[in-house]
């Protein structure tokens, strides 16, 4: 079945497409918009922003494959995404993967059985200075500790008491 927009979505891929001089440019921008509704991007989804854009398919494919912000396959209700980049590799950016993993019961690149998370890896997000740090959707959380993923998890799946 092919991809569509909702009404309200379709507004904003007008107001994108007006803030860009060619269709082209607008590429990044719409792919997150369908993203954003549909939670990866699926060949009917990729097929939907070529025609949008006026593109091939293969370039848009191409900018998926590129950038990591891109969900190739479904992915959990939360995205984790745990920095393992130097300045927080040297702040413990490990043992907080593994705690990750462990509490998760997932390796990195999977989803938890419910569905509630998925677990990544993010090369440096811009938050040097307050490693270990992970990203939780569109939220920063930093300087980690175990405990403080534990509370973050469990405010997340209302377990929080
Ligand atoms: S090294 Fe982790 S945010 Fe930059």
């Amino acid at each position: 079945m092919p991809f569509a927009l909702s009404t309200e979505r379709e507004r904003e891929t007008a107001d994108i497409f007006s803030r860009y001089p060619n269709k082209l440019a607008a590429c990044i921008p719409l792919l997150h918009l369908c993203q954003e509704q549909n939670g990866w991007i699926s060949d009917e989804v990729i097929q939907f922003v070529a025609e949008r854009c006026e593109v091939s398919t293969a370039h848009v494919q191409g900018v998926v494959t590129f950038y990591t912000l891109f969900n190739q396959k479904p992915v959990g209700k939360h995205q984790i995404w745990v920095c393992r980049t130097l300045s927080c590799a040297l702040r413990g950016s490990d043992q907080i993967a593994r705690h990750l993993q462990k509490k998760l019961g997932v390796h990195i690149g999977e989803t938890t059985k419910d569905g509630l998370f998925t677990l990544r890896e993010a090369e440096c997000l811009a938050a040097c200075g307050q490693g270990p740090m992970m990203l939780i959707d569109k939220t920063y959380h930093e300087n980690l500790t175990p405990e403080k993923v534990d509370k973050i998890l469990d405010e997340l799946t209302g377990e929080a008491k």
